[in-house]
């Protein structure tokens, strides 16, 4: 029997995606200068050729002044000007799409988690918020020393502000459609600025902007219909959410914001958790505290339980469940159990850009139709920094630092030798290994690789990311 993942499925803005099987957004951090060059389009060449089913692009920022990170993709004013600098998203849109998977840019604000350094306002610039809550990522002395460290405290929003980022998310959509994206997904998830409009944590204003769940969806809602209003009726406008655990407060208002975007119109809703703060998105910490059922795909599925209420209550919203999905059993199960429409795979596709092609084979039987992937052990001094930063991605960080630091000193120059790329397979093979770590190898160390004695194939093999290495056979 066919595999439920391969059946099309139509958006209600009319487009078609293939297969239900889409790579989730993975921030790059490939882009030097904020734009999508070279690097970028090589590592989306490898994903268009993967059999998926849509393909969502990493956080594109709307703002180049506040960034999630210093090597995030943005739209800068001079682009919607420029025609040269057009030119760059149209190759980026066409070589996503080349292999006919539609591709969706995904969008976002990074409000108060933007990192220092992390924009053109400059390193002591506070960020802006909807509120002027500092970031926390723990109560220990050197958790909240760490926050300072890495965020400035954040400005509370004028409405001025709130204007601005409004025109400049709809801004980023017409250029995105313009350039010939399928579609955008609003980043509305893990924290970043419209997850911290929504949220009564970050959000504590009392104006038209904050103070019920309805007022705080506000923001969204105001994005949502003017982007509407500038980009044709065939372009996608989706949105990813963070979920709730059941048993909190905040349940039952984001099912209510939840109704307020289905009645204003949506193509998709992704469905995700988290926030740098709190790194449930990739499961972190590892048993989360959700009501699980005994199905396979609620034992894969980071946010089942939630997405399969949505589903109850929203019975004709096209539904994407992204977070922990490994096996084809959980992804067929999650299907058929009426959680969601759409499966979203991360970290798996950096391993295997073309996982797709592997779990869609009818040849191929049920347990080898699998990514299973290891976490990568934490060196010493990943420990001392707050558990949950670590979790969020950060750890992927420091065997990458350690292979640099034992090439320096074994070598005297960036050089792996075979001990060292077994280490980086192995990063890679834990899927780990942020995409952006790339943006570090030099062309020298690029080199070495090749060195390496067959080493480059197997890591190219195992790291979707390394399409940057592969490039260089
Ligand atoms: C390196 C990395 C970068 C990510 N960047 C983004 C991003 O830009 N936007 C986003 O919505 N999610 C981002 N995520 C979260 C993923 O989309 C996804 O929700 C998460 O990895 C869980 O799915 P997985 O278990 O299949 O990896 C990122 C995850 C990783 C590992």
């Amino acid at each position: 029997m066919a595999s439920p993942l391969a059946d099309p499925v139509k958006l209600p803005c009319g487009l078609i995606l293939p297969n239900r099987l889409s790579k989730a957004a993975m921030a790059e951090r490939l882009a030097k200068r904020n734009r999508p060059t070279k690097s970028i389009n090589n590592a989306y060449e490898q994903w268009s050729k993967g059999g998926w089913g849509c393909i969502l692009t990493g956080n594109i920022q709307v703002d180049v002044n506040h960034l999630g990170d210093r090597f995030d993709l943005a739209l800068q004013d001079e682009h919607t000007k420029d025609e040269r600098l057009l030119a760059e998203w149209k190759t980026y849109a066409a070589v996503c799409q080349r292999y006919g998977t539609p591709a969706i840019a995904q969008i976002c604000h990074p409000g108060r988690q933007s990192m220092r350094r992390a924009g053109r306002r400059g390193v002591f610039a506070s960020t802006i918020a909807p509120s002027a809550v500092p970031m926390n990522v723990g109560n220990r002395l050197r958790d909240r020393i760490t926050s300072q460290v890495i965020w400035s405290k954040p400005r509370e929003m004028t409405r001025a502000d709130i204007e601005d980022a409004i025109g400049r998310f709809v801004n980023t959509a017409r250029v995105m459609s313009d350039a010939g994206f399928s579609g955008v997904e609003l980043h509305g998830a893990h924290g970043y600025l419209i997850d911290q409009f929504m949220g009564s944590m970050t959000n504590r204003r009392t104006d038209e902007y904050g103070g019920s769940p309805e007022r705080r969806a506000r923001l969204v809602l105001d994005i949502l219909t003017r982007i509407r209003k500038v980009v044709p009726k065939t372009f996608c406008i989706g949105i990813k959410l963070n979920s709730a655990d059941h048993s909190t407060a905040d349940f039952g208002e984001i099912m209510i914001q939840i109704k307020l975007l289905v009645d204003a119109g949506l193509d998709f809703m992704e469905i995700s958790g988290g926030s740098y703060e709190d790194p449930r998105m990739v499961g972190y910490p590892v048993t989360i505290n959700v009501p699980k059922s005994e199905s396979a795909a609620a034992r894969e599925a980071f946010f089942f339980e939630f997405a399969r209420t949505v589903r109850a209550q929203h019975p004709s919203l096209v539904l994407m469940l992204t977070g922990g999905f490994r096996t084809r059993a959980g992804m067929e199960a999650a299907i058929r159990d009426n959680a969601c429409d759409l499966v979203g795979i991360g970290r798996p596709a950096t391993v295997d850009p073309k996982f797709p092609l592997l779990l869609l084979d009818e040849k191929i039987a049920g347990e080898n139709a699998a990514l299973p992937l290891k976490m990568v052990p934490l060196p010493f001094y990943a420990t001392i920094l707050p558990r949950n930063l670590v979790g969020a991605g950060a750890e992927t960080d420091f065997p990458y630092i350690e292979i640099m630091f034992k090439s320096i000193r074994i070598q005297g120059r960036f050089m792996y030798d075979r001990q060292h790329v077994q280490r980086l397979i192995q990063m890679a093979g834990s899927g780990l290994l942020p995409l952006g770590k790339k943006a570090g190898v030099t062309q020298t160390e690029v080199f070495g690789l090749e060195q390496a004695d067959g080493a480059l194939e197997a890591v190219s093999k195992l790291s979707g990311w390394g399409s940057h290495v592969v490039l260089k056979p």
